[in-house]
């Protein structure tokens, strides 16, 4: 099974992905958690989402699943600095190490674009979801971002990011595939919502666009990109676009999602 991650763990990903609050990248799922519920993050990352979700459902327990000791221990570096209880587990979201009906809240934020069988990730999911418990996923859709300035380079970057997630097996355009996808993985009670993260003045363009300038020439995306033979020079100008693009005074990006909540 071909499950390689595009971003990989360079500190200009993380930035990004430390950035996360439950607020800003799960408000669907918050009015649905209670105190006292079990709650499993595949594919936690840095763990800034789980642990705003982990503080939400104490005393109940949370779990972070990374599927790697390497990954994991990005997520055990954010918990070393938190007053938060939460265990920590490697495994592939295509085939859990545990067993059913285990929780009462499944919950993936970015990672079904990354798996190579996303309906058969959900599968799971729901097998180790407590009957009548939820199951909800939140994926971006690239091809759903929508920005200003029209920089030619930045859609140069969207062409090479699509090429390159697919290349690895992902889904770039998972958004708008989700509730098809929870379809086929069985769910009969879905509810399917997008949302948006929008970088519309100075501060939020500087972090956006200088967090890409940096990936597209040091993360893991970079090196691939120069391994398919894309010219030194061709990523240098899509970085130096983003930093244009923050620069604008009237620059905007808005950034779409779609949103599952499933009823296991
Ligand atoms: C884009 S990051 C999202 C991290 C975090 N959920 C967040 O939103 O901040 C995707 C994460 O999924 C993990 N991942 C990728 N494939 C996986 C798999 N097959 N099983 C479990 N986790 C996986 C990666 O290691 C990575 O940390």
């Amino acid at each position: 099974m071909n499950n390689v991650y595009t971003h990989g763990h360079h500190e200009s990903v993380l930035r990004s992905h430390s950035w996360r609050t439950a607020e800003n990248s799960a408000g669907y799922l918050l009015p649905h958690l209670r105190p006292g519920m079990s709650l499993l993050d595949v594919g936690a990352g840095p763990g800034t989402i789980t642990a705003d979700l982990a503080r939400l459902v104490e005393p109940g327990r949370t779990t972070a699943l990374e599927a790697s000791e390497a990954a994991l221990d990005i997520t055990k570096a954010t918990f070393a600095d938190l007053d938060v209880e939460v265990e920590f587990v490697v495994g592939d979201v295509h085939a859990l190490d545990i067993p059913d009906d285990a929780y009462d809240v499944v919950h993936a934020h970015q990672v079904l674009q990354h798996v190579a069988d996303p309906v058969q990730a959900l599968r799971e999911m729901r097998r180790v979801c407590k009957p009548g418990g939820i199951v909800a996923a939140r994926d971006s859709d690239y091809h759903g971002f929508v920005w200003y300035p029209l920089l030619p380079e930045l859609d140069e970057w969207m062409a090479l990011y699509q090429q390159m997630a697919r290349a690895n097996g992902g889904e770039p355009d998972a958004g708008r595939r989700l509730l098809s996808w929870a379809l086929a993985a069985g769910f009969e009670q879905v509810e399917a919502t997008t949302s948006t993260w929008s970088f519309t003045n100075p501060e939020d363009r500087a972090w956006w666009g200088g967090m890409w300038a940096d990936r597209i020439l040091k993360s893991a995306l970079a090196d691939q990109a120069r391994a398919a033979g894309v010219a030194e020079e061709r990523l240098q100008a899509i970085s130096a676009a983003w930093r244009t693009w923050a620069e604008h005074p009237d620059g905007v990006i808005s950034i779409l999602h779609g949103e599952l909540l499933c009823t296991a």
